[in-house]
């Protein structure tokens, strides 16, 4: 049975060959109408919705040109696929102006036949596909501008709903370019502080001598250039939230002043005496492993402690493989538009392909896919050969079975579940449904 159960409408007024060809349709497991007149075609239509009409285009009466017109007037979602004895390719491309998807050149055998049904229905799908991946863009899945539909990123969603409103300090981690800075920015601008200020700090990017004043600001005449009162971030995001990004890279010293700043809700400015009161929620992120670092000394455990009474863990792209689709059409959408390419759609192949990468950069990487892809592609359709040839290359591709020995073949499975989970040897040997030990020795024997 086909996965979609298209309708196939054949207009052909030989009887033979429209037998023929109700026949094969029919082994081709699709239901099938069949018409000899385009009069005849049309009522059909109007009484059974279908997907494709094939329509001979000398007909008694209305011809197959004509009819073509008015099956695209009636819905023009409808696919034409005209047949034409008058061996002109001209009135076949005539009838691929006025809208048909395909043609075909009379004589033909069955199996030409059956590559163009199939070919177009492809298509057919392909557009049933997008069009519902962009309905569901449009409703449930998202926060602001977060994509996903997995059950990760929809754990994340709830969580961003629960704390928006409150003053909970939230702890974000993540690998590199899962969204973390995107969902920081969605916590503050849907909670009900989103006028006040939003102040994200780059903790590595901060001189560790300049952090002190960066964040609690400075009186005049403090250090050597400090020629005036200047106020820090804590200050600078009052009433609303301060996003300190990249906290697993700041120093010892600085940690224990955060941690102050943090229980006390107090700041001091450096050279002065006065403490100052303030009410700003904070937002952390890091790509490090925190719990980590404290276990080997180099995270403050209480500040720690403090950072995460939520925590929000951004799942890598390679697990959650049911957001690539959604993402990437969100993206092309996205980079077609802003460099006015036509590109509507992305080619099945391109998506299979996604699925079997392992995306060490995560949504970042395939963000830059697409928009690279987006420029370098000429039809309407996101195909192949607009990928980036690293890209294309680092996927794992299956082994050819009538080429490869046994022996290669494994090896390859071997190789593609590794890269899968990111060479931990623990995870691939239970998904191989092997132990341990054995999956060593097998490495081992590839390698001599
Ligand atoms: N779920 C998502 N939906 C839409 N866009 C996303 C999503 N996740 C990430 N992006 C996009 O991917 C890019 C990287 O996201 P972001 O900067 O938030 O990552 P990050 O986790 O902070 O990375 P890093 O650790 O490298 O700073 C951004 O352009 C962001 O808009
Ligand atoms: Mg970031």
């Amino acid at each position: 049975m086909n996965a979609i159960p298209f309708k196939i409408l054949i207009v052909e007024d030989d009887i033979n060959l429209n037998r023929g060809l109700v026949h094969v349709i029919n082994k081709m497991g699709y239901q099938v109408y069949s018409a000899k007149t385009g009069e005849h075609a049309l009522k059909l239509i109007k009484k059974h919705p279908v997907d494709l009409v094939v329509s001979d285009f000398k007909l008694p009466g209305i011809d197959g040109k004509q009819l073509l017109k008015a099956v695209k007037r009636f819905d023009p979602g409808i696919m034409v696929i005209m047949i034409t004895a008058y061996g002109t390719v001209d009135t076949a491309v005539s009838a691929m102006k006025e809208g048909a998807e395909d043609y075909i050149l009379k004589p033909f055998d069955m199996e030409e036949f059956k590559i163009v049904v199939k070919k177009t229905l492809e298509k057919k799908a392909l557009l049933l596909d997008n069009t519902q991946l962009k309905r569901q863009l449009k409703h449930k899945y998202t926060v602001d501008r977060i994509i996903g539909n997995s059950h990760g990123m929809t754990e994340v969603f709830k969580t961003i709903h629960h704390v928006k409103d409150s003053r909970t300090t939230v702890l974000i981690q993540g690998e590199t370019g899962t969204g973390k800075e995107l969902v920081a920015r969605a916590i503050h601008f849907n909670g009900d502080r989103a006028a006040k200020p939003y102040v994200p700090v780059n903790c590595a990017a901060i001189n560790e001598n300049l952090m002190s004043s960066e964040l609690f600001g400075h009186v005049k005449g403090a250090f050597t250039g400090a020629v005036s009162d200047k106020k820090g971030v804590f200050e600078a995001a009052e009433g609303g939230t301060l996003f300190l990004d990249e906290i697993g890279d700041i120093g010892k010293g600085l940690q224990q002043t955060l941690l102050r700043a943090i229980e006390n809700g107090e700041i001091q400015p450096v050279g002065s005496f006065k403490r100052k009161k303030v009410q700003v929620r904070i937002i952390a992120a890091t790509n490090k492993n925190l719990e980590d670092m404290v276990e080997k000394g180099m995270f403050r455990q209480d500040l720690y402690y403090r950072l995460n009474v939520v925590t929000i863990s951004l799942p890598p792209l390679r697990e959650r493989m049911d957001d690539i689709a959604l993402l990437a059409c969100h993206f092309l959408k996205r980079y077609a538009a802003l460099n006015k390419k036509p590109i509507d759609r992305i080619s099945p192949d391109v998506l299979t392909l996604m699925e079997k990468y392992n995306w060490p950069g995560n949504v970042r990487e395939l963000e830059n896919i697409i928009e690279r892809a987006t420029l370098f592609e000429e039809s309407t359709v996101l195909s192949i050969e607009s990928l980036p040839s690293i890209f294309k290359h680092s996927v794992p591709r299956r082994p050819q079975r009538n080429i490869d020995s046994l022996h290669q073949m494994s090896k390859a499975h071997i190789e593609q579940v590794l890269e899968s989970t990111g060479g931990n040897k623990t995870k691939a040997s239970r998904i191989l449904g092997i132990n341990r030990s054995t999956l060593y020795r097998i490495l081992k024997r590839f390698k001599n």
